[in-house]
């Protein structure tokens, strides 16, 4: 079973300044809650409770002081420096003790995911026997992103990084699900001509292996990144339309360590009782009073 995840929060997050000049890019609030919150809830949803930050050395304070040590949620928070960008790889060798001998989890900072099912859908595919899981999306602009090759049996040939002629709108999202050989695989790769070590390098060595397991983000899903000013407002006003329309908050992370059993009743109403007088705060005790 997959228990642990890194989240990769490092970057300078040029694309966003001068808003990152002297805030860190995923600590940014995407409409009521920082950035990093819609990342560490995919993986508390997919059942992940052991989880590694990796983030710039002057901002592992602040996410110290926004996350602790996870306790509140009854997961286990770890910090570690990314000091520079290295590229999406270098997480599984700066993480390489947190993730021991065990199967790993990456999701990149930025990315939201949204969807019915999606709690259900991640548990299913988080139980890999070995290899790795990537999630394919159909996007309008593949060119920005991992693009997936396939052939005439839909079966999966390449995956090339941001190609200038695209192959599919099949994309390869932020969120992958790694055995252990993650470590040794990422230590093989060499820098692109970017200089960083390509994630889709890593993903084509499992394809060259025959264990890379491709599964697709249906179209009643969202997939956003945050990491340019209209994402980041895109981002906001997705999750203020659907937050006001339902009622029903996304990335609530005390709401879903509670509904993952990682928190007991009482201890939410103990964390509750901490809080500020705010809507986050009523929230809860709606939630709990409904229970
Ligand atoms: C990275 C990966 C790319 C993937 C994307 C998902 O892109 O290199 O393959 O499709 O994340 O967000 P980057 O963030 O480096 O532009």
């Amino acid at each position: 079973m997959l228990k642990k995840g890194i989240v990769l929060a490092g970057g300078d997050g040029t694309r966003l300044y001068p808003l990152t000049k002297t805030v860190s890019k995923h600590l940014l609030p995407v409409y009521d809650k920082p950035m990093i919150y819609y990342s560490l809830s995919v993986l508390m949803m997919s059942g992940i409770s052991e989880i590694l930050i990796l983030t710039r050395p002057e901002d592992i304070h602040l996410y110290e002081k926004l996350l602790g040590d996870g306790y509140a949620l009854g997961i286990n928070i770890q910090y570690l420096a990314q000091p520079s960008a290295g590229g999406l790889p270098e997480a599984f060798i700066i993480g390489e003790e947190f993730i021991g001998d065990d199967h790993v989890a990456l999701i990149l900072g930025d990315n939201i995911f949204y969807g019915s099912g999606l709690f259900d859908f991640l548990k299913k595919n988080i139980e890999l026997e070995n290899g790795a899981t990537v999630f394919a999306y159909k996007v309008r602009e593949p060119n920005r992103f991992g693009v997936i090759e396939f052939d005439k049996d839909n079966k999966v040939v390449s995956i090339e990084e941001k190609p200038t002629f695209p192959k599919s709108s099949y994309v390869v999202t932020g969120l992958y699900f790694y055995d252990n050989n993650v470590v040794s695989y990422s230590k093989s790769l060499s820098p692109s001509v970017r200089g960083e070590l390509e994630i889709t390098d890593l993903n084509n060595i499992y394809l060259s292996k025959n264990n890379l397991h491709v599964k697709f983000l249906g179209r009643g899903n969202a997939w956003l990144d945050a990491g340019t000013c209209d994402s980041l407002l895109e981002a906001s006003e997705f999750v203020r339309t659907l937050e006001h329309r339902q009622g029903l908050k996304i990335a609530c992370l005390e709401e879903i360590a509670y509904l993952n059993n990682f928190i007991s009743k009482e201890k939410l109403i103990q964390i509750t009782e901490t809080l500020y007088d705010s809507n986050h705060k009523k929230y809860l005790l709606n939630l709990i009073n409904e229970n």
